[in-house]
């Protein structure tokens, strides 16, 4: 069965699903507020442009459409679609708010439809293998996954704090690692820019079933890209680089450095979303995942600015 899935937002990262899907041969057609914007993206992949969610969906048959628009307008973008029957792959943050993220799972249960999330870091090849290697026992128990995301902030304005923009990455990576959601959040954020609307740093300890701990450490300022992850192990360590897609093994005094193809992210992530579309099963990530993403995200802000730890029900 021929997929057809719409891209709303062909921004920064939009103009990324586009290409992706256009190669994955399930493109059908491109939605950008900037109607210059629409129509580059429309002539570049021979795919009808649009100006607004609506005219697409009213125009064309589409089976789903991905979301990449500034996540303000995530909620009302989502479930415009729900509502037109088609399935939708909304980028991170899900909605701002755990109560829209509510609404919106809602919505796609009673319009029939799949959600999913784009937290593209489960569909980054190093990050798969510690899941399995988690899941085989290899290592013996997962005790800490230390999480850093650093980088000059980029040029286009964000309408949310660094949290629920790049920290829900390694939130939903830390839940899908541990397989389970955190009991206690400890966090410290702030803003070292000046005029800055929203935190651009943040300093999280997340707090799991017996001793399992994530730490995570996210800013705008740190000038060189970092994103790694430590694994430890009751067994070893586990380094994870996310932008070489290296991972060094490091077990008594050896250490192993596995070689594998490096793949990108968002083509798997996006395969897995016009798979599960068409085989009609629910993608990988879903709708839950992006509510507790954001359930912890909130109870972030909420310990930074009360200084004590947040204790999740
Ligand atoms: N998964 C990832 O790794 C990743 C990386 C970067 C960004 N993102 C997410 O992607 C989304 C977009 O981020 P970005 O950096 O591309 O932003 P951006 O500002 O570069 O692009 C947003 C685009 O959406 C368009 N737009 C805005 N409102 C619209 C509307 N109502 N209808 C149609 N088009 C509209 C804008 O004209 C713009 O072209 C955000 O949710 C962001 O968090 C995810």
């Amino acid at each position: 069965m021929m997929v057809r899935i719409g891209v709303v937002g062909t921004g920064g990262w939009g103009k990324n699903h586009v290409r992706v899907l256009n190669e994955l041969q399930t493109l059908a057609a491109v939605c950008d507020l900037d109607h210059e914007r629409a129509d580059s993206f429309s002539k570049k992949y021979h795919v009808p442009g649009y100006t607004s969610l609506e005219a697409m969906l009213k125009a064309e048959k589409l089976d789903a459409v991905t979301i990449c628009t500034p996540a303000s307008t995530h909620f009302k973008m989502a479930t415009q679609a729900l509502a037109a029957g088609v399935h939708i792959f909304v980028e991170k943050p899900m909605t701002t708010s755990v109560k829209d993220g509510e609404l919106l799972i809602e919505a796609a249960k009673n319009a029939n439809r799949f959600l999913t999330v784009g937290f593209i870091e489960r569909f980054n090849p190093p990050i798969t293998a510690l899941k399995q290697m988690i899941s085989e026992g290899k290592m013996g128990e997962p005790i800490l996954l230390e999480f850093h995301r650093e980088n000059r902030r980029g040029q286009n304005i964000s309408d949310v704090g660094i949290v629920k923009d790049a920290s829900v990455h390694d939130i939903d990576t830390a839940c899908w690692l541990f397989g389970e959601v955190p009991k206690v959040v400890y966090a410290r954020v702030g803003a070292a820019y000046v005029p800055l609307e929203h935190e651009d740093f943040a300093t999280i300890l997340l707090g799991f079933s017996g001793q399992k701990t994530a730490f995570l450490v996210t800013n705008w300022i740190t000038p060189n890209r970092v994103r790694t992850l430590s694994a430890v192990f009751s067994g070893g360590v586990v380094d994870v680089d996310f932008v070489t897609q290296q991972t060094s093994i490091h077990e008594g005094s050896t250490t192993t450095v596995p070689t594998r193809p490096v793949q990108e992210p968002l083509m798997l992530e996006l395969k897995g979303f016009a798979d599960a579309i068409r085989e009609k099963r629910q993608p990988l990530v879903t709708g839950k995942d992006g509510l507790n993403v954001l359930r912890t995200a909130e109870a972030v802000l909420a310990s930074s600015s009360s200084g004590t730890p947040v204790y999740l029900g």
